[in-house]
């Protein structure tokens, strides 16, 4: 027994029938076996510190970096045959093929119905297959999956159109924000959850249709909205439900409202067209038989929608009785063996502690992936190059470790090297978010490391403040984590937290709906007709603090009027940009302001994560590169400086090489370069992408359906085109651009405090400006802000210079309100 661990008492080992201890007699980090959590044994090992024996202290010669590329996709016909036939093996294989039939059958019987699966059993891939081979979309009818996360979306919809052989976006296809892979013969269509909210009839000036508690047809801008029921869709499965995302338990509600208004329309047509039936429905008389055989015609007419729900958690319960008892059934998974390994104290620098393990298992382990679950992108960015950099420390034979990152807002094509299998020899350390705990099931895995954080949203609905934190893993989460290095086989799990932590974890994850800012979503519950939002069926309410809060900030934004209506036009061209209200009333701003073309770079800007990046050890170097882009008055300019000069690169690039035949070549050699020039500035090259992609026009076109377009696949660009609002540019006159920042993030405003902080005026509460801001230690009097984050203080990040007297001047009905 390991000194340092304390487990030296014989006595405590023995009360624990389970417990079973065994001693190393090198005294190099004892083992200690302990068998719960589910696991048949759990090792506990001291991490032997990276000062001791981990590769920082291996001096190496620097050598030429090895070129390690991931393994491409089949490269001729005979690969492709050869990959074919090895996906039919593994679907096959997947525990869900064996009860095919079963559940084709409870679906069949059962309108909604709730499926439970470990992950990996195959419940994204095949079941949406199962469903579409047994005619469950007859007359052109769409089987719809949602997802939490955009990754997902897209990943699995490349995985089933591999499988059924298809090309993506036809009979399987994606459709997520800002992004749209589906045409007119989609049949298996996946999405975001977030997405499923709002569809709109295309050509149409009003932007939503779907659902009225009643099932009645809800009018939008004086026009008849043409689909409550969804009747594109036969059926609609909501995945990861266990996530609990705030789209997934407002999407649940109003799906819960679609079958009943599809019912209606049954009862309606029956009633309608047969007098006898509707007597039947309504008294339940003799002739009950009867009328249920015409309600059965009926509803081949108008088929109910088929709702699934499928979950990784356990506990369907709560699913089961929002549904009235609906129907669970559990799909086993294939779980191996885990060995689960903790510190034996707290590791006061988690990613540091990360790094170590990875290089521990690398060098010492045998093969197989390692999966490391971090916070975010910026988390992941830094790993990463650390990971390259002790690489570069160890001995050639040694190097064979090749990194994939997998974040939400990582570009697709880039989200896809994570499932190609590492060159023979090489092991491949993924670096995800926890959209890897079930969302994407990555082949290959054998090692997980979890340092037992993730980065969350949380809303203190007094203050009507949201910020991003990162707090501990939920036990199901740490479960979730370490549940994926057993997927092929027995795996190891390394925890970076003491034993004695996991037992203070909460059970499960708090819903988002209880601690997000609902400002966004009772936005567009209001566009789908839903006007009383505190009676709305939610699968768990909200407070009525935070609705209220969040009506308040809608009413001052001026998207609703004095009796909580939508407003005409601003309520109802913010419900239509698929954006967060604050940033649809800058757009919507900026047009009167003449700095639509400005405003529409920062939001698309600000809906990436963070544009430069800092590496701790060239931090000198990152920050003198910014200042060639940082403006006096803050990040805003700063960042369409960036934008800017990106553009001008690619221009003057374009001008140098005239007009070219190959295009392709042009467009792979402008990469090249715009990688080395945000190599060179410290620009984060995949951030910048995805805000070029965001910002770009839209070309509708490329859309899917005759008559639904998914709103949120177009691009922010297009869409106010679309609403008429005219795009013009402020020039040099930024002051222009700055005012309009403040008549809109009037709400996000801090005021410089006589000891050198900041106070947010609508919360009251002490903040500092971030240290990646160019405004950190300005001293300018008063800013607008985008976000605050809470580490260790509270922050404001992505601020901007303005004049403290336009609040009053731009916002009078708040602060004057204030005094
Ligand atoms: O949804 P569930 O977690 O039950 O499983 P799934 O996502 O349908 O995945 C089933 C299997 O397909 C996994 O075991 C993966 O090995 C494989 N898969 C893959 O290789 N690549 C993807 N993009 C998605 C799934
Ligand atoms: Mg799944």
């Amino acid at each position: 027994i390991h000194e340092e661990s304390g487990r030296n008492d014989g006595e405590v080992a023995m009360q624990t029938l389970a417990k079973c201890c065994s001693c190393d007699p090198d005294g190099h980090g004892g083992t200690c076996y302990i068998a719960g959590h589910g696991f048949s044994i759990v090792p506990t090992v001291e991490m032997p510190s990276m000062e001791q024996n981990g590769p920082r202290n291996t001096t190496q010669t620097r050598k030429q970096k090895p070129v390690l590329k991931l393994c491409n996709q089949p490269r001729c016909a005979a690969d492709a045959i050869s990959r074919r036939e090895i996906l039919k093996k593994q679907r096959e294989s997947l525990p869900i093929a064996s009860v095919k039939e079963r559940l084709v059958q409870e679906v069949k019987n059962h309108d909604v119905l709730i499926i439970v699966g470990e992950t990996g059993s195959g419940k994204t891939t095949q079941l949406p297959q199962f469903l579409f081979n047994a005619g469950f979309c007859p007359n052109g009818k769409v089987i719809g999956i949602t997802q939490p996360r955009r990754v997902a979306a897209v990943t699995v919809a490349k995985r089933v159109a591999e499988e059924c052989g298809v090309e993506l976006g036809l009979k399987v296809g994606y459709s997520i924000r800002f992004d749209d892979k589906t045409s007119s013969s989609t049949r298996i269509k996946y999405m975001t959850d977030g997405l499923l909210l709002r569809v709109r009839v295309k050509g149409a000036s009003c932007c939503v249709l779907l659902i009225a508690d009643t099932g009645s047809f809800c009018h939008v801008k004086g026009e008849a909205l043409l689909d409550p029921y969804l009747s594109r869709y036969s059926v609609i499965i909501v995945d990861e439900a266990h996530e609990r995302t705030v789209h997934t338990d407002v999407l649940l509600g109003l799906l819960k409202n679609v079958q009943r208004a599809r019912l209606k329309s049954v009862i309606d047509h029956a009633v309608v067209n047969n007098k006898k039936a509707s007597n039947g429905i309504t008294k339940e008389n003799e002739k009950g038989a009867e009328c249920t055989n015409f309600l059965k015609q009926c509803q081949r007419k108008f088929p109910p929608l088929k709702l699934i729900i499928m979950s990784a958690s356990l506990d369907a319960r709560l699913f089961s009785e929002y549904f009235g008892g609906a129907r669970a059934v559990h799909v086993e998974g294939r779980q191996h063996h885990v060995d689960i390994f903790y510190t034996l104290h707290a590791e006061t620098d988690y990613v540091d502690a990360a790094l170590i393990t990875v290089f521990q298992i690398h060098l010492e382990e045998g093969p197989g992936d390692i999966l490391v679950f971090l916070t975010g992108q910026e988390e992941i960015e830094g790993v990463e190059r650390l990971v390259q950099e002790q690489l570069q420390k160890l001995p050639e034979e040694s190097r064979k470790l090749l990194t994939a990152p997998i974040f939400s807002s990582l570009p697709s094509e880039q989200q896809m090297r994570v499932f190609m299998p590492a060159p023979a020899g090489h092991r491949k350390v993924i670096l995800a978010t926890n959209i890897a705990e079930t969302s994407v099931t990555i082949p290959g895995v054998k090692y997980v490391i979890d340092p037992g954080f993730i980065k969350a949203r949380s809303y203190d609905p007094v203050k009507g403040m949201e910020s991003l934190i990162i707090i501990p893993t939920s036990k199901a989460q740490a479960l979730q984590r370490s549940g994926r290095a057993g997927r092929e086989g027995p795996g190891k799990c390394f925890r970076l937290y003491p034993e004695s932590e996991f037992e203070k974890l909460e059970d499960s994850t708090k819903p988002e709906i209880k601690r997000c800012n609902l400002s966004n979503v009772i936005l567009q519950l209001k566009a789908l007709g839903v006007d009383d939002i505190i009676g709305f069926d939610f699968l768990e309410k909200p407070s009525r603090a935070a609705i209220q809060k969040s009506l308040e900030e809608l009413f001052l934004l001026g998207a609703l009027t004095d009796d909580c209506k939508l407003s005409d036009p601003v309520g109802h061209q913010m419900a239509r940009l698929p954006l967060d209200p604050i940033y649809s009333k800058a757009l919507i701003l900026a047009s009167q302001f003449n700095c639509l073309e400005e405003m529409l770079i920062a939001v698309s800007m600000l809906s990436v994560e963070s544009i430069f990046y800092n590496p701790r050890e060239k931090s000198e170097e990152a920050k003198t590169a910014k200042k060639c882009f940082a403006s006096p008055d803050g990040d805003h300019l700063t960042l369409i400086n960036v934008y800017r000069a990106a553009g001008e690169l690619l221009q003057k690039r374009r001008m140098e090489l005239g007009i070219e035949k190959n295009e392709k070549n042009i467009k792979g050699k402008n990469e090249k370069i715009l990688r080395k020039w945000c190599r060179e500035n410290f620009i984060n090259s995949r951030s910048l992408r995805h805000a070029c992609d965001i910002h770009r026009l839209f070309t509708p076109s490329t859309s899917s359906f005759p008559l639904e377009v998914i709103f949120h696949c177009s691009q922010i660009r297009g869409h106010v085109e679309q609403m008429g609002l005219p795009i013009s540019s402020c020039g040099d006159d930024t002051l222009q651009f700055r005012r309009c920042l403040a008549a809109s993030f009037f709400l996000n405003a801090a005021l410089k405090q006589p000891e050198g902080t900041y106070r947010a005026l609508a919360s009251g509460q002490v903040v500092q400006i971030h240290p990646t801001s160019v405004l950190h230690q300005s001293k300018v009097e008063c800013v607008i802000f985008d976000e605050l984050v809470q580490t260790s203080q509270k922050y404001i990040r992505n601020t901007t210079r303005i004049d403290y007297l336009w609040l009053t001047e731009l916002a009078p009905h708040y602060y004057a309100m204030q005094g």
